[in-house]
């Protein structure tokens, strides 16, 4: 198994660091509590949940509030090799396509999505997989 493939340990405590954060929710429109939370290559843990603005298109999503979070506290090189996104309304909750595009900022070759399907199983998949074309500037 490569180095570079998390533990089941890493993906359990990256989904708690998710939960977690779900827990702090500004949702007071959709009432939709996400949380998320990225493993970086540093093997550190960053959370982030959504936040709402009465200017519905100023929201935040959860992957966007962890990756900012990430940055903030681990600096402007980090890149992701997880990413989990779970929420409070046991509903089906893949990243936006924003989110993708955020993520692809800091991903690596092997970055992984897990998100609950509508049938509350976790799903695992490549970031390449959700979003196959990607725009980059940056090589
Ligand atoms: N939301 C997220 O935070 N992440 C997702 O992956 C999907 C949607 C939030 C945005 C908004 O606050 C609420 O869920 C309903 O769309």
């Amino acid at each position: 198994m490569p180095s570079n493939v998390p533990t089941p340990e890493q993906i359990a405590t990256l989904h708690r660091a998710a939960s977690q954060a779900a827990q702090n929710s500004y949702s007071p429109y959709s009432h939709f509590r996400v949380g998320a939370a990225v493993l970086l290559e540093n093997n550190a843990i960053v959370a982030g949940t959504n936040v709402e603005n009465a200017s519905y298109r100023l929201t935040s999503c959860a992957e966007q509030a962890a990756i900012a979070a990430a940055v903030t506290l681990h600096g402007p090189a980090i890149r992701i090799r997880a990413v989990a996104v779970v929420n409070l309304n046991g509903a089906a909750c893949m990243p936006c396509g924003a989110c993708r595009q955020t993520i692809l900022e800091f991903a690596t070759p092997d970055t992984l999505v897990f998100y609950p399907s509508a049938t509350g199983e976790t799903v695992e998949t490549k970031l390449s997989d959700l979003l196959p074309a990607g725009f980059r500037l940056l090589p």
